[in-house]
């Protein structure tokens, strides 16, 4: 059969990270490289040193010119980063690229698919078909808006939560716009947008709802609602079928997203997309694991769904479906094995190996 995209060029800039990182990408590479070739996908990929090693041995966490490089690229695909005993001298652990890439390539919206697969065991005992649903987080303000800018005495330091109606538009706006696409592949069922606040207490959530509420007035379509984030941390144990997509503030967005994971088998489970209007960037949501690092025991699976979502943000959708459908795959008929921590029983590259001979 012939490829059905033939003669495509994908220019990727890789970020290995820390930690696990480097056996992560190792691990997504191998996949792209096998099913690039299947797909007549030519691949220039060029490495960009980032994060807290790079930190370590230059001073900076990440080379002059850098940002550019990553906006150029038709894609960017990066390992987590950060060791815990690289330090600022503040304290504050440096190399965490997510002020730096996040603010600095402008990718607001964090989309975090959380799927439960078949043959993967819920923390929670749901069943495939009950978890599905992509926690939209925003990622350019709310509380970590105050990285590095809080107000700080002997006995006392203070953080503040900004949320912009700017800011806020365009995040709701994408989770409405991704809520109608997932619509689109499905028979029943209306698209459906879940607003997760802290309205009753603090004013700022007020905002976020009131601009939501004025989006989704733009939206006839879909079924707008609202969860406190409490509740919504119920929910997504208790209830997670109720949801479709959910769309929040930035520090909410980290805290539930890792909760979220922990109902599909662990943080190995999940990948994400940063997207903004000049550049993407796709990454696990978890950190860089030193305690597993060098090991080959981590999971790849976060970095090898990082890896769809950027070929399918990339217009590959012919790999990326080849790609997803043999992770579920090796997933269903039991050629992955997973602990109760998380790890694949027998280690990273058996995972590469089991999706490899599914492609
Ligand atoms: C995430 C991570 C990062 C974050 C860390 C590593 C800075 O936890 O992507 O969720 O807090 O955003
Ligand atoms: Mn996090």
């Amino acid at each position: 059969m012939a490829p059905e995209q033939s003669g495509r060029e994908l220019s990727l800039a890789v970020i290995p990270g820390d930690g696990i990182g480097p056996e992560l990408v190792e691990s997504a590479l191998t996949v792209l490289r096998a099913v690039a070739q299947r797909h007549g996908i030519t691949l220039d990929v060029r490495e960009e040193p980032a994060g807290a090693e790079h930190y370590r041995r230059t001073g900076r966490a990440v080379d002059p010119g850098a940002l550019d490089r990553l906006a150029a690229a038709d894609g960017v695909l990066k390992g987590p980063v950060g060791l815990p005993d690289v330090r600022r001298p503040d304290g504050t652990e440096a190399g965490l690229l997510g002020g730096v890439l996040r603010t600095g390539l402008d990718t607001f919206a964090n989309i975090r698919p959380v799927r439960l697969l078949p043959g993967v065991r819920s923390a929670t005992r749901h069943e495939p078909g009950d978890i599905d649903y992509v926690l939209v987080r925003e990622n350019t303000e709310g509380l970590y808006a105050s990285r590095g800018a809080g107000v700080v005495a002997r006995d006392a330091a203070a953080d503040q939560l900004l949320v912009t109606r700017t800011g806020t538009r365009r995040v709701v706006r994408h989770a409405f716009e991704l809520a109608r696409g997932r619509a689109a592949g499905r028979r029943e069922a209306r698209p459906q947008v879940t607003c997760v606040d802290k309205s009753n207490v603090l004013r700022s959530f007020a905002l976020f709802r009131s601009v939501f509420d004025e989006v989704a007035a733009g939206y006839p379509d879909v079924t707008a609602g609202h969860l406190y984030a409490d509740a919504a941390a119920h929910e997504l144990v208790a209830r997670p079928e109720r949801f479709d997509v959910l769309v929040m503030e930035n520090f909410l967005g980290d805290i539930l997203s890792d909760l979220a994971a922990a109902t599909v088998g662990g943080l190995g489970m999940c990948g994400s997309a940063n997207i903004g209007e000049r550049a993407a960037y796709f990454e696990p949501i978890h950190g860089s694991a030193p305690s597993l690092a060098g090991q080959g025991l981590a999971n790849p699976t976060s970095q090898l769904l990082s890896l769809v979502l950027l070929l399918e943000h990339t217009g590959h959708d012919a790999a990326a479906a080849a790609v997803r459908t043999a992770v579920e795959r090796a997933y269903a008929d039991g050629a992955i094995e997973l602990t109760a921590t998380g790890s694949p029983a027998a280690g990273t590259a058996s995972v590469t190996a089991a999706v490899l001979d599914r492609l």
